[in-house]
């Protein structure tokens, strides 16, 4: 059985073979920290994706949804203290001149490179910020740099106002977004958990200052139940709270959603108490006023506060992979298996004909256009032993499989496989749309 950077190297081998994630770039080499998701890997995680929109905005009706674009103007990231606060530490080998976040407890404790083992290796830290910069329009000049957004969060703050007169929302409410955010991470790594490019999943509640505290434990305890559904194991869960000396310049209070990575505990979501300072900058330094006036009292004026909710979606997804992989002994044989919540999995059912003559593909492939009729993903395979195509859909994540054998021709009956229990039942062929549906929800 795999564990630690075994089953991690498991899992990128598996994430590559079966399509879920490649590298970018990978024919020029690489590029550093990027990742792109194939045709299995781009499934899954817009299916956690929908299940985040689901919960946080379809099925609510105090939050709005919004899609910022990702550059912005560049006071945007002065008000938000991007400018001058977002940087780490950086210290360079005197001999490799590799660089490292100066705040690892090892580069910190032993000055020591961890590559080339030079002695006493680094000098002063140096602070980095890790927004990138580009120019916007033709001329490269300082007055022309705008920033790739760091986080998705300033989109909705400066979008406030328009939100609030364009909807029928009073506050309490939140508006959420799903974007891509780009930091020039010092020490990125452990595949997809850090990374240059990346999407969040961001939610903003604006909440009436001194009902915050509570607002926030109501997010702490939703954002985890939300994270337990999508069928990571709970004891792999857990919180953690920022200590007053690690707290993010905005923020008043802070926990850590954590998941026990193979490489160890780590943050996949982060719930904050950014009270009002993101709106009260955006105020001071745009000279637009963002107060909310209480539409009963209106003498009742006030910045609102604001309870975050910031999840990587990237993360999340490579916590749902790593969570969901296991080997198997069956029969004498290894078997891996991918096993994703049935809502998550790229493709739900695995249509299978027995052999390839007396009419049974063309069983096979009318199942397969009406489980298309019902947007439900399937995959047709008629190639190599039934034995094979089953051990390919585990590795897949697939939780059902339909075979279509001699019975059926006699009284109009298929398999249908549970990758889990691996159980078989049999069931009307015309009772496969409605039995996968019931169980992908
Ligand atoms: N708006 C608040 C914010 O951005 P954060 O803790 O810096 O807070 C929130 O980021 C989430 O975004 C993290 O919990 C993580 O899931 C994801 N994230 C942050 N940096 C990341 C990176 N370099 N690669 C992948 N995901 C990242």
């Amino acid at each position: 059985m795999a564990n630690g950077s075994d089953l991690m190297e498991k899992l990128v081998s598996l994430c590559k073979r079966r399509g879920f994630i490649f590298q970018s770039s990978e024919i020029y080499g690489g590029t550093g920290s990027v990742w792109d998701y194939g045709p299995l890997g781009v499934e899954l995680k817009r299916n956690v994706k929908d299940a985040w929109w689901r919960s946080m905005v379809h099925e609510r009706d105090d939050v709005e949804g919004i899609d910022a674009a990702i550059l912005m103007h560049p006071r945007v990231w002065e008000a938000s203290g991007h400018v001058d606060g977002f940087t780490d530490p950086l210290v360079e080998c005197r001999n490799c001149h590799r660089r490292f976040r100066a705040d690892n407890p090892d580069i910190r404790w032993t000055n020591q490179c961890p590559v080339c083992g030079t002695k006493e290796a680094f000098g002063e830290p140096r602070m980095f910020n890790l927004m990138f910069k580009t120019f916007m329009g033709p001329v490269e000049s300082q007055a022309a740099v705008v920033y790739l957004r760091p986080e998705t969060a300033q989109g909705i703050f400066v979008n406030f106002q328009n939100v609030l007169t364009s909807t029928r929302q009073r506050i309490p409410f939140g508006i959420a977004q799903i974007g891509k955010a780009f930091r020039n991470e010092i020490t990125p790594g452990n595949f997809t958990f850090r990374t240059r490019e990346f999407e969040q999943m961001e939610m903003q509640f604006f909440v009436e200052p001194g009902t915050d505290d509570e607002w926030f434990e109501y997010w702490k305890t939703s954002r985890m139940e939300w994270v337990k559904s999508l069928g990571i194991r709970p004891e792999k869960l857990r919180f953690h709270e920022h200590a007053p000396e690690d707290l993010a310049h905005y923020a008043k209070k802070a926990y850590d959603i954590e998941y026990e990575f193979p490489f160890g505990w780590n943050e996949i979501e982060g719930i904050h108490n950014r009270t009002d300072f993101d709106l009260g900058r955006h105020q001071e330094y745009s000279g637009k006023k963002l107060e909310y006036v209480d539409p009963i009292d209106r003498d009742k004026r006030y910045i609102p506060y604001v309870v975050e909710t910031s999840i990587g979606a990237d993360r999340v997804t490579l916590a749902v992979l790593a969570d969901a992989y296991r080997e198997e002994e069956v029969e004498g044989e290894v078997r891996v298996v991918l096993g994703l919540h049935p809502r998550l999995a790229p493709i739900k059912v695995a249509v299978l004909p027995l052999v390839k003559k007396d009419g049974l593909p063309e069983i096979a492939e009318q199942i397969q256009r009406e489980l298309r009729r019902s947007a439900i993903p399937s995959f047709y395979d008629d190639s190599g032993s039934i034995g094979k195509r089953y051990r390919r859909q585990d590795e897949a994540g697939t939780p059902f499989a339909v075979t279509v054998d001699g019975q059926t021709l006699e009284d109009g009956t298929v398999t249908i496989r549970d990758r889990d229990t691996l159980r078989q039942e049999r069931i009307d062929q015309s009772r496969v749309v409605e039995y996968v549906r019931e169980r992908i929800r």
